[in-house]
């Protein structure tokens, strides 16, 4: 008998590339998924069919579903990915993002104890470098001190912290992923990377005139969604339960991302004016083509994320540069001018 293993969050993006990582491995993978009134799952429609695939529905937000889910799948090994995943979102809809990201943490922890499969389950929770939120040192490690600065990183901090507690107190094989941000031609829509892929490739085929961003100046190490689920696994693998920061350790501005899939598409662009009044200005033709707008500003932004994945190397022996920033940015234009022209 093949592995067990339970993913909440399915349907994102991180759940589709680790359900198909985990299926090559041999393992049976149980899905869940809340029910919607559109049955659209993009993500994971091609795995459907999958002898090795299973769908199961649960929320994150209802303990009796998470609890009905653990009895009946009794998971070898747990991952939580779902959440309210959007940090702007989590502004306008704060205490649904503390609902799913604190307390469906704890959840999903006291499920796994109710299964009685606490003792042999290995859960991985997907905590993020928004934690470090307003930096307090660069690059970011495993002992970088928090400092979240939304409500989206507040509610994923006592994701963390709860872990670590149910990890201590109850001596369960439970660990954080602190994955900084991996993006992907199935990132969703948006997030900044996905929107200015899909934004150069529609400009460049003549279906939108003009990409607005907010603030250019936010830097990030951004990876290949891809290449981080190989991670999520090797801590569950991992003798010991412990803590990883994931990450590539090469960090970009939200204005070198534009320059580049724009490149990728087609369009050189110039910078010209700052602040509010800066432009992404087509060379050949003079157009402007990008701009600035308040509507993407956040109440407080976090601006320089840039971590140091030397435990995850040294340790899980995981390549943190498998897939360099042009790559990405290059898969992901190439996918979105597919996308774009079969519209
Ligand atoms: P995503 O594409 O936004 O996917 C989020 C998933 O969570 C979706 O499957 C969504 O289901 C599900 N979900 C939301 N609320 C739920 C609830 N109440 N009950 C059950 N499922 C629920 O996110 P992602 O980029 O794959 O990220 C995966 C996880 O890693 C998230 O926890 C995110 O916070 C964390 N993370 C992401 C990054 C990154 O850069 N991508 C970095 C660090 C940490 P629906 O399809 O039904 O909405
Ligand atoms: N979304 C968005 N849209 N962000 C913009 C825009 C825009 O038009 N213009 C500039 N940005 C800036 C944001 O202010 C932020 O500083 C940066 O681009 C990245 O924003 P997002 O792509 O929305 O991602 P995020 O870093 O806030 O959050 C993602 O990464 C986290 C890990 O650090 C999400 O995947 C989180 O779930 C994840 O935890």
């Amino acid at each position: 008998m093949g592995k067990k293993a339970l993913i909440t969050g399915v349907t994102g993006q991180d759940g589709s590339y680790l359900s198909e990582f985990l299926i090559e491995k041999g393992y049976d993978v149980y899905g869940m998924i809340r029910r919607s009134s559109v049955d659209f799952r993009e993500r994971i429609a091609h795995l459907e069919s999958n002898p090795q695939f299973h769908l199961v529905y649960g929320d994150l937000g209802d303990a009796v579903s998470l609890i009905k889910v653990m009895t009946e799948v009794k998971p070898d090994e747990v991952y939580n990915l779902a959440a309210q995943s959007h940090v702007q979102v989590s502004f306008d809809v704060p205490e649904f993002t503390a609902d799913v990201d604190a307390t469906g943490v704890l959840r999903v922890l006291e499920a796994v104890r109710i299964a009685g499969i606490a003792d042999k389950c290995h859960i991985y929770q997907a905590s993020t470098s928004e934690l470090y939120g307003k930096v307090e040192e660069v690059p970011q490690n495993e002992n970088t001190p928090f400092h979240p600065y939304s409500p989206y990183a507040v509610a994923k901090l006592y994701g963390y912290w709860i872990i670590k507690e149910y990890r201590e107190a109850y001596n369960m094989f439970c660990c954080s992923g602190i994955l900084f941000n991996h993006e992907s031609e199935r990132r969703g829509e948006t997030f900044v990377t996905r929107k200015i892929t899909l934004a150069a490739a529609r400009i460049s085929q003549g279906m939108q005139d003009k990409l607005y961003l907010g603030n250019m100046d936010s830097l990030r190490d951004w990876g290949y969604a891809k290449d981080y689920v190989e991670c999520m696994w090797l801590i569950l693998q991992n003798d010991k339960p412990e803590d990883f920061v994931i990450a590539t350790g090469v960090q970009h501005s939200v204005r070198e991302f534009t320059t580049l899939a724009f490149h990728h598409a087609g369009i050189e662009l110039e910078w010209q004016g700052a602040g509010m009044d800066e432009k992404g200005v087509d060379k050949a033709t003079g157009r402007v083509l990008v701009e600035v707008s308040p509507d993407f500003y956040r109440p407080t932004d976090v601006v320089n994320l840039w971590g140091d994945p030397s435990k995850a190397k040294r340790e899980l022996g995981w390549n943190p540069t498998k897939t360099s920033f042009e790559e990405l940015v290059k898969i992901m234009v190439d996918h979105d001018m597919k996308k774009v022209k079969n519209a």
